[in-house]
């Protein structure tokens, strides 16, 4: 944070506070309202935080309007053509590029923590087989804190660094195995000849009866939707996992926090639901109907994988994963799949609609996400937790930082009280 002499001024009740304001390096002007209460007796009111900084963080930056989105300064259109996941994980969590051994070790790190404590298994014994595979996630996950004792004091840098990458080398595993779970397939281990993305599909897809060759294509295509969702500033699940994380709770628990937040059809689960909404759709001639019941404003029906809260202007993953849904479909020789024809048909007459360009409502980070998953062979309860997987870095690098900043401490909002005053209390006969 770049202290800048700048000061705005609160006039209120007849006094005149001057509040300190703070220059990023990139974004607007923050004004620092931390010592408001105490010097005006007063709070500010932003429930949905839209206008709010919740911290200072210098991972990720969003330009909502020009539809910029930045890792560590780092573009995501240029991540996810030159890069790789698990070299943007090094990125996110560490701040810079890794040099060749740095990414050998980083990776050869994260592939000896594949595995998960055998006593596990038994754990996802106890879900129901037709329970979602996010339910089976949040569960699993916060249930780590119970396994891996000797890597959740996150005073201990190295054990914040052991939790690191269990979480990021794990979560594959875990996400594969609910899938497996509820599909009554055995589960898969991982494999250390393999990488991020074929492992993961691997462990998905491939069954004790036969031999699995991962096709280099769609493991290309899983590895950049991965980097896609990798982080996203400070979204709803991590600020989740943040507040979680600011009352010193151990990482596995902040981050199953992280995933049920993630869930919510507002956010993550927007994959799901727009696959869903395509699938009901279901051809192009019913688009008009569905546009019409989006702009209703007596209907609660929302066209999923539309708008943003930050991003007014196209979001640009969306962009790369657009260009990834051609490719993969064009490859599984699919490219006329219904879905994706009403998908393409859907962005053009939303974007042709005066209502959505009024309110910037552009296809977002799910609007694709979910026909390359479904071509994939992935069913649509698969689509939040490959979204959760690929966040856990997101979540794990801002933990990090806001863990090691010396300033931190524990998360507490006010409110603005429309409750009853003080009234003294009515025995029942007098009721
Ligand atoms: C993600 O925060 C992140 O960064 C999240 C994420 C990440 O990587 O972590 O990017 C991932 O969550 C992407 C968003 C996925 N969600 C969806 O696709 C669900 C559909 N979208 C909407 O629910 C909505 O757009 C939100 C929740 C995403 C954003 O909501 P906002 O910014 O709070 O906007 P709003 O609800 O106040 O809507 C503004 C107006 C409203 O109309 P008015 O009341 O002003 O008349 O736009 C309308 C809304 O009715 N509107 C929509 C719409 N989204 C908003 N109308 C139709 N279809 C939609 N999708």
């Amino acid at each position: 944070m770049t202290d800048s002499q700048k000061t705005a001024t609160l006039s209120y009740n007849g006094e005149n506070y001057e509040l300190p304001v703070h220059t990023p390096t990139a974004g607007p002007d923050v004004i620092d309202i931390r010592k408001l209460y105490n010097q005006a007796g007063v709070f500010t009111f932003d429930p949905g935080f839209t206008s709010t900084a919740a911290c200072e963080s210098a991972i990720t930056y969003i330009d909502g309007d020009k539809g910029v989105l930045l890792h560590r300064g780092y573009t995501i259109g240029e991540l996810a053509e030159k890069s790789h996941y698990l070299e943007v994980c090094y990125l996110l969590i560490y701040g810079e590029l890794p040099s060749a051994t740095q990414i050998e070790d980083f990776e050869n790190r994260v592939t000896n923590h594949t595995m998960l404590h055998e006593q596990m298994m038994y754990f996802f014994r106890g879900f129901r087989r037709d329970a979602h595979p996010m339910a089976v996630m949040t569960g699993v996950v916060g249930a780590m804190s119970a396994f891996y004792h000797d890597s959740i004091d996150i005073s201990d840098p190295w054990q914040r660094e052991v939790a690191t990458i269990r979480l990021i080398a794990k979560m594959p595993t875990i996400a594969a195995m609910a899938y497996k779970y509820t599909i009554g397939q055995p589960f898969v281990y991982p494999r250390n000849d393999l990488d991020y993305a074929s492992n993961f599909l691997r462990m998905c897809f491939a069954v004790p009866a036969e031999n699995y060759e991962v096709n280099p294509i769609l493991s290309r295509a899983m590895d950049r939707i991965f980097t896609l969702h990798a982080d996203h500033e400070q979204n709803a699940s991590t600020s989740t996992v943040r507040l979680a994380s600011s009352s010193g709770a151990n990482p596995f628990a902040c981050i199953a926090a992280g995933i049920a937040c993630l869930w919510g059809p507002a956010h993550g689960g927007a994959n799901q639901a727009c696959l869903e909404m395509l699938q009901e759709i279901g051809t192009v001639d019913r688009i008009p109907e569905y546009i019409a019941r989006a702009k209703d404003k007596n209907d609660p029906f929302r066209l999923m994988g539309f708008g943003h809260r930050v991003y007014k202007n196209f979001d640009p993953r969306a962009t790369v994963m657009k260009q990834s849904a051609d490719e993969v479909l064009d490859l599984l020789g699919v490219e006329n799949n219904p879905i994706l024809q009403v998908a393409k048909e859907l962005e053009k007459a939303a974007l042709a609609d005066p209502y959505f360009a009024e309110k910037k409502l552009f296809p977002n980070v799910d609007f694709y996400s979910g026909i390359i998953l479904e071509a994939m062979g992935f069913p649509t309860s698969m689509f939040t937790p490959i979204f959760a997987l690929s966040r856990t870095v997101g979540w794990i690098s801002q933990w990090k930082e806001m863990i090691e900043d010396p300033a931190m401490k524990i998360g507490r909002p006010r409110q603005l009280y429309t409750g009853e005053t003080a009234r003294d209390y009515v025995d029942v006969e007098d009721r």
